[in-house]
């Protein structure tokens, strides 16, 4: 259905995606779906019945992420959302409202707050915590659903790697407003289809000193949280904005949210260029790391983002193909394949790649 967006947030592990046309009412939905309105149409774990189906046909959905019946990856059976689909869409209200409103974000912290624990309560509530995450947004919502993302990433990959829960809530939050300065760009520059001028693009990097200034001048939030917004965009080796610094010289937290930050960018549609597979951003951030990103912060993208759904056919770099049969937990991106030789486990085989998802 032409400009009519879904998203399909989901966690983790045994999950298949499957043409709707081939779901039966055995499979289980793994994932709320969500319409272009911010409504939940269907929950996960709704059976897919045929009425079901006939409601997700009647709306343009054309494929479906569902719980296998039987997995054979019994260690991470259980699939719930990472986050709620209500505790997503209340966070993108009040970070529309936070930005909305220019009469100042001190009065939206005590709700910004408390979506943050909520954050932190549910992702805890994980055993395993794997992300295994599709995301279609409205390109219009891209600003707010991009600071909940990141948010929800910055913490994912604060757990990962053993923060302490202080230091999480300050990364949560400093996720979610990492790019607050934003509202004092343009909109015309913002959101504009096509490349910036090099004028546009000083214009867009202010957004990281006005988001200091803002937060340090209009409230009293921890400094780390300002100190995210500042330095979000600043890379180890110095080629970063505003200032260029690198190294140590970044603060640890703002490290996470810049990786965080590329990462959601990078799977999310976009006005000038579609998003890209998982696979790729994966790819992508590995091989910024030490130079584009922290390298302790992407060994942690490793441990727990998942970029392949299995049933998914992949080809390697020596020319065969296959099907992801099972993920192995310890490293995500390394899953067991069935190819028409044998079956190949990638933890083992470390000299073959995955090149694409076909
Ligand atoms: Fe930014």
């Amino acid at each position: 259905m032409a400009g009519f967006y879904y998203f399909v947030r989901t966690e983790v592990t045994a999950i298949k995606q499957v043409p709707l046309v081939q779901a039966t009412s055995s499979m289980i939905l793994a994932a709320d779906i969500i319409n272009g309105h911010n409504q939940v149409l269907v929950t996960a774990g709704t059976p897919l019945r045929k009425e079901i189906v006939a409601l997700l046909g009647k709306h343009g959905v054309s494929t479906v992420r569902v719980t296998a019946p039987e997995s054979p990856n019994k260690e991470l059976s259980a699939v719930p959302n990472l986050i709620s689909a209500a505790t997503r869409l209340s966070m993108i209200q009040t970070m529309q409202h936070a930005f909305r409103n220019r009469g100042g974000i001190a009065a939206y912290l005590p709700g910004l707050r408390e979506c943050i624990h909520k954050v932190i309560e549910e992702l805890s509530g994980h055993g395993n915590l794997l992300i295994y995450l599709s995301d279609i947004r409205q390109k219009s919502d891209y600003l707010y659903g991009h600071c909940v993302d990141v948010g929800v990433f910055a913490v994912a990959f604060g757990m990962a790697m053993g923060l302490s829960r202080d230091e999480i809530y300050i990364l949560g939050l400093g996720g979610l407003l990492h790019d607050y300065g934003k509202n004092c760009i343009p909109n015309e520059v913002l959101e504009k289809n096509g490349p910036l001028t090099p004028d546009e693009f000083e214009q867009v990097k202010k957004h990281t000193a006005f988001g200091y200034n803002v937060l340090r001048m209009e409230t009293e939030v921890d400094c780390r949280i300002a100190l995210m917004a500042l330095q979000h965009h600043e890379r180890p080796d110095g080629r970063g904005y505003p200032w260029g610094i690198g190294g140590d010289k970044i603060h640890p937290l703002a490290s996470i949210v810049a990786v965080a930050d590329v990462y959601d960018a990078l799977i999310t549609d976009r006005v000038y260029r579609p998003r890209i597979p998982a696979h790729e951003a994966i790819r992508i951030i590995n091989a910024g790391a030490g130079t584009q990103f922290d390298s302790r912060v992407v060994d942690a993208v490793n441990k727990i983002v998942v970029p392949y759904y299995i049933g998914s056919a992949v080809r390697f770099d020596n020319g065969s193909a296959g099907a992801v049969l099972r993920i192995n937990s310890q490293e995500p991106a390394r899953p067991v394949v069935w190819t028409r030789e044998g079956i190949v486990n990638l933890l083992h085989e470390r000299t073959l790649q995955i090149v694409a998802v076909v």
